[in-house]
């Protein structure tokens, strides 16, 4: 499984945010190295649990932001966060139970997980936000 290459259109203009998904797009291509590596499975939990943290503590700053500017996307935002979450930690715990290890195809659904989010909704937030912050300076006395 290939690793997913960051490139400039990825980022969204906010620079915590752009921080933080790159940081997410690491965390994945270490799982996907470690896979490619063949190690452990007990190794390949652990680097899926980092991700998943990282994930966590990202979706979190992320609905915070929405709802420091007032973004009027953020409850579906955030459901759609909480599902992701769901359904990986699903996974992780069949995998910590022993009961499946990684996969390409699980792989392949974490890549599409985290680009299909990151192309759509976040994609979104960001067009809306720069659009938000824009106009709020605009309308600072000078
Ligand atoms: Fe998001
Ligand atoms: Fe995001």
């Amino acid at each position: 499984m290939s690793a997913i290459v960051w490139k400039d259109e990825l980022e969204l203009g906010l620079p915590l945010i752009d921080e933080q998904h790159r940081r997410l797009v690491e965390c994945y291509n270490e799982l996907a190295a470690a896979y490619r590596r063949r190690e452990a499975d007990v190794e390949l939990a652990h680097r899926l649990g980092v991700l998943l943290d990282c994930a966590a503590v990202h979706f979190d700053a992320e609905e915070a932001l929405m709802d420091e500017l007032g973004y009027v996307g953020l409850d579906e935002h955030r459901e759609e966060h909480r599902d992701l979450l769901q359904r990986v930690r699903r996974f992780q715990t069949v995998l910590n139970e022993g009961r499946q290890t990684v996969t390409l195809p699980v792989l392949q659904y974490l890549q599409h997980w985290l680009l299909g989010h990151h192309r759509g909704a976040d994609a979104d937030f960001g067009k809306a936000a720069r659009r938000i912050i824009a106009e709020a300076l605009v309308a600072q006395p000078s």
